[in-house]
């Protein structure tokens, strides 16, 4: 697994380390840390990067399935450094596919990203809309599920990318200037400040708790038919404005005291996103296994533990 000791990853590697299966992790740590990793004897740690072709193929040796999943995740860094978007997320997504392509790996389960459909207006999103990438991080995203198709078509590689949509959870890292929305209200409330929305709080998200993710990537993984590079939508369906998240932690926090604060919106972010999820089922048998509600109150129980003191 690329990109395994991320926030996403580790839970991937926490659910196939319970199943038993023999996991290697190859990540540079750039994001990702050991410490989110679970103690396991079936997993192996290789620090690497997805740039170079020498330390990622002797990781690959011997693998029978990549979730890759390492990339570069922030939506405005991509806007001021979008040539280091492009190498890490869309040639390094060449680079691994390329690897496994010489190493005869069975199948690649690539992480895309919603970001694809950009500032398209219909709701919900479908996977046969044209693509209208608003970032570079979107436009290399989405050149990798280009990639994952084009290698599923020419060679005997089956694939397929998971277009997450907003995904959250314990362990997303609430310390970055980049962390996710959910990660940096946490931290706010938590220290004792409002949370800060930037634009007017009516943009809208679907917000999707990490375990739909890992249960998507499983069903991928053991999928018995030829995927064929197809792309589909993972998240729950369900729409919340950025001022609904706001309340809703406030009361999960308990501090309904603090006000939402307003800043300008950042560019390269989108108004509204919402998936739909009748592809993913069609495919993959997907149907979410945690709704917003329970996944929020969890993620908000985990960071009131976490960032105690
Ligand atoms: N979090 C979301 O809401 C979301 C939404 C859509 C798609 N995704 C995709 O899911 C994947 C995981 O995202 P995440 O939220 O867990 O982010 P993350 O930053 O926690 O994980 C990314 C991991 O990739 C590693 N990495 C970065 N550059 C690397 C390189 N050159 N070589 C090897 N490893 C490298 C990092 O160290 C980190 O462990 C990414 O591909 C991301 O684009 C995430």
């Amino acid at each position: 697994m690329t990109g395994g000791a991320g926030f996403i990853g580790s839970h991937l590697v926490e659910a196939l380390a319970l199943l038993d299966a023999q996991v290697t992790v190859f990540d540079d740590l750039s994001s990702g840390a050991a410490a989110n990793l679970p103690q396991a004897s079936n997993l192996t740690l290789v620090h690497g990067s997805v740039l170079n072709e020498s330390d990622l193929m002797p990781a690959i040796q011997g693998i029978d399935t990549i979730f890759h999943l390492a990339a570069r995740v922030s939506v405005p860094q991509s806007v001021t450094d979008p040539k280091a978007y492009h190498d890490v997320n869309a040639t390094g997504t060449v680079n691994v596919l390329e690897a496994a392509r010489k190493l005869g790996v069975k199948r690649v389960v690539y992480s895309a990203s919603s970001s694809a459909y950009g500032d398209a207006l219909e709701l919900p999103k479908v996977e046969t809309m044209a693509e209208r990438p608003q970032s570079p991080y979107a436009a290399a995203k989405l050149v990798g599920e280009q990639y994952v198709r084009a290698y599923a078509s020419c060679y005997d590689i089956d694939a397929i990318s998971l277009r997450y949509f907003n995904i959250f959870g314990p362990r997303q890292n609430p310390h970055s200037p980049y962390s996710g929305v959910i990660a940096a209200f946490s931290k706010a409330i938590l220290a004792g400040y409002a949370p800060k929305i930037t634009g007017d709080g009516s943009a809208s998200r679907d917000f999707t708790y990490v375990h739909n993710v890992v249960h998507a990537n499983l069903l991928a993984a053991t999928h018995k038919g030829q995927l064929g590079g197809d792309v589909v939508n993972i998240a729950v369906g369900q729409q919340r404005t950025i001022l609904q998240l706001a309340q809703a932690m406030l009361r999960l926090f308990d501090r309904t005291d603090l006000k939402p604060e307003f800043a300008p919106p950042r560019p390269g972010d989108v108004a509204h996103s919402l998936a739909s999820l009748a592809h993913a089922k069609e495919v993959l048998g997907f149907q979410p296994i945690v709704d917003f509600e329970t996944g929020l109150a969890a993620t908000c129980k985990w960071y009131r533990s976490s960032l105690k003191g």
